[in-house]
């Protein structure tokens, strides 16, 4: 029996998919939201039984039909953000700020629960456009609406993210890897399936107006995640400081790709920790803490990108 219905913008995307599955897992319906059913679809459609998952095409600049998917649902969760801009069109400030003041505003109006997810230890970061347009997005959110949730993630792995399998896709090819700012910035990595454990527990114990900083149960560097990583994948590699004059040259070039490496704007980033602020509320203190550890995750999916694949790592072992 369907007991609640959940809008989702950003569905196809890593938390998504693993949001899903954790909320029809409860029986709660899902309308997953995408700009292109076509391309989505079939990844979309494999997330959830048959009667759990309605998918919808719409544009989030579409005030008329976002207000009507809104209106028709008992809570809806933003999942929508972008790590680079494209053209005019995909801005951040578009994706970041604009869009969750529209949602939030109709979601009031609606009364309709809202879940905004946004990112963690934003607030140092005042040459970061992406981290000041999220920023402006939680403050509008808030503004519009105080029931609103806001949830605030350190990085996010699993088998589906583009972090960790991509980092472990150039160790596996080139032998020596850079660190930036020496590779001593701190992160709290949490898995995708805890985040989407934290949306569950927030719309199923009724939690409101809170925001919530969403972080692993470990803090680890930059280098230290490298090396975890080298390790999944068997490859012993020269993790080499990149002085900051070279990584902005580099970053300069990487942007002029389609899909880049890494940007300017994630450079600038990459020098702030990424881990809980001093007073504020993680999803340990209301009662959802994370499970998944780093190393032990990552290995369950590393043989991707180890030599010979998932037998070849068993065979080594019994060396
Ligand atoms: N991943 C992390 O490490 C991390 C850390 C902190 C915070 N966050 C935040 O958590 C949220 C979800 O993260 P995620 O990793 O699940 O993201 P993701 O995998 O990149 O997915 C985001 C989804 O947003 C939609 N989207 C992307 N660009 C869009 C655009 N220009 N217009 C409309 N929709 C667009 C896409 O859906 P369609 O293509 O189907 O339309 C995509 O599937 C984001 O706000 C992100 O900033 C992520």
């Amino acid at each position: 029996m369907i007991t609640k219905k959940v809008l989702i913008f950003g569905a196809s995307g890593q938390i998504g998919r693993y949001c899903i599955r954790r909320l029809v897992r409860n029986n709660y319906k899902v309308i997953a939201v995408t700009r292109n059913t076509h391309q989505k679809g079939y990844i979309l459609k494999t997330q959830a039984p048959i009667g759990y998952l309605d998918i919808e095409q719409a544009s989030i600049l579409d005030e008329e039909r976002i207000y009507q998917l809104i209106s028709n649902v008992d809570v809806c969760i933003n999942l929508i953000g972008i790590l680079f801009e494209k053209g005019k069109a995909d801005t951040f400030y578009k994706i970041h700020t604009e869009f969750p003041d529209r949602i939030s505003r109709i979601c009031k109006q609606k009364n309709v629960d809202l879940i905004h997810v946004s990112a963690l230890a934003l607030d140092n970061a005042i040459d970061s456009k992406y981290a000041q347009s999220k920023i402006k997005g939680e403050i509008k959110v808030r503004e519009n609406f105080d029931r609103a949730t806001i949830i605030k993630p350190s990085i996010i792995f699993s088998v589906d993210d583009k972090l960790s399998t991509r980092f472990m896709g150039l160790l596996s090819l080139f032998p020596i890897f850079p660190l930036y700012y020496n590779g001593e910035t701190k992160f709290t990595p949490i898995h995708a399936a805890d985040v989407a454990e934290l949306i569950f527990h927030v719309i199923s114990k009724e939690i409101i107006s809170k925001d919530i900083e969403a972080i692993g149960p470990e803090i680890l560097t930059f280098k230290e995640i490298i090396q975890i990583l080298s390790k999944c994948i068997k490859k012993k590699r020269l993790l080499i400081p990149m002085p900051l004059f070279l990584a902005k040259i580099s970053s300069i070039f990487f942007q002029l790709f389609p899909n880049p490496l890494l940007t300017l704007d994630q450079l600038r980033l990459l020098k702030y920790d990424n881990i809980k602020s001093k007073n504020g509320i993680t999803n340990f203190d209301i009662g959802c803490p994370s499970k998944l550890y780093f190393e032990e995750s990552v290995l369950k999916y590393s043989f991707n990108y180890a030599e010979g694949g998932q037998f070849s790592i068993k065979k080594n072992e019994k060396k």
